[in-house]
């Protein structure tokens, strides 16, 4: 018997959500978000899954090249470029495209052989102040790539700061700014992140470019409702170890920081902030024991947590425990704990065995 904790990753409801991507954005190309492990869940498998995907995205050339020696030939964008000129022979020579996104990387590319022939996306900055050339800089930065033998294609590229919120008065102004930006020079765009791929078509333009929503999260902020049904990728489960019988006054875990009310069941799941639960989940935080809903307790530990079982005496050591994905949703851990699901999922430590479709990695 090993300790309980593994995180289950299920490949058809990957492939399900990304129908679902092509349903919301019918008459735009995907390119499927798989950086940071593809969220968590395994980058090779997630990729390896996402045949009908026309492309994806990581987020350093390191990523990219993982896809490429896992045989994966399909268009790889690296979403902040190159962190330096060095990164370049390798872009050439495994045909990644690049995000170009300040000056610099412009030298870089122009110190290039000019039988260069690279694939480019610069990316504009509308309003999330983070990466990309100002609006006023863009136009500038445009010819001078047109201008370069090295850049073969060349596209346009920006990204929401509010699309989980649809109300919020900076989608409008981001997509008009990226709109008339790109109407001066006609080229392919890209814009919509999951969220504004599910509640803004007209961002929706040539090119999509989903993430958590293939993951099965729901890609809105709190208070906002999913408009489509989606499917946990990752189910992060384990068991309950052991189950105590406290009596009222008897306090739970480190710092005695939950006091029981009554005489009552106790229980321990082998799952804590060294498999990557939150730390700072609250007593009240969902779990779920046999299915069904009990309440995190007291402080998380290092490879424990304990949950209040009054709402099942019958509970014993051995019961299965889900502490988000099927039948709990992850962002509803993250909203108790004060987090997003995308924290919670990439957050997975290298110790929790994964699972993929029943094959251990
Ligand atoms: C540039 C860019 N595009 C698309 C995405 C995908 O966003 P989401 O996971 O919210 O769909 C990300 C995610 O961080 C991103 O940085």
């Amino acid at each position: 018997m090993t300790r309980p904790v593994r995180a289950h990753i299920d490949l058809s409801a990957l492939t399900f959500n990304l129908s679902q991507a092509r349903r919301a954005a019918p008459d735009s190309r995907v390119m499927a978000v798989v950086k940071a492990d593809g969220y968590g869940h395994g980058m090779l498998a997630v990729a390896t899954a996402l045949q009908d995907a026309d492309a994806f995205a990581v987020a350093s050339l390191d990523e990219g090249l993982q896809l490429r020696n896992a045989g994966i030939e399909k268009p790889v964008l690296l979403l902040e470029g190159v962190f330096s000129a060095t990164e370049l022979t390798a872009v050439m020579q495994h045909h990644f495209e690049l995000v170009v996104h300040q000056a610099l990387q412009l030298e870089w590319l122009e110190t290039l052989d000019v039988s260069a022939r690279l694939s480019v996306w610069l990316k504009v900055d509308t309003g999330m102040n983070r990466l990309g050339f100002a609006p006023g800089d863009a136009l500038a930065a445009w010819d001078r790539l047109e201008a370069m033998p090295q850049v073969e294609t060349l596209q346009w590229m920006s990204h929401f700061a509010c699309a989980d919120e649809p109300e919020h008065t900076a989608n409008d102004h981001q997509e008009s700014t990226f709109r008339q930006l790109c109407m001066q020079r006609e080229a392919p765009r890209s814009l919509a992140n999951s969220a504004a791929l599910l509640t803004r078509p007209s961002s929706h333009v040539e090119w999509v470019r989903p993430g958590i929503m293939l993951y099965g999260a729901s890609p809105m902020a709190a208070g906002h409702a999913c408009p489509v049904e989606l499917r946990p990728v990752m189910t992060l489960g384990s068991e309950l170890i052991a189950v105590h019988h406290c009596r009222k006054g008897d306090a739970v875990g480190y710092g005695q920081a939950w006091v029981c009310p009554e005489d009552m069941p106790v229980g321990v799941v082998a799952a804590g902030y060294g498999d990557g639960y939150p730390r700072h989940a609250p007593s009240g935080t969902p779990v779920l024991v046999n299915g069904e809903v009990a309440e995190l307790i007291g402080r998380v530990s290092m490879d424990m947590l304990c949950v209040d079982l009054r709402t099942q005496p019958q509970a014993r050591a051995g019961d299965p425990v889900v502490l988000w994905g099927e039948g709990l949703p992850v962002e509803s851990v993250a909203g108790a704990a004060g987090t997003i699901s995308y924290a919670l999922l990439c957050g997975v430590t290298p110790r929790v065995p994964r699972r993929t479709d029943g094959v251990s990695d």
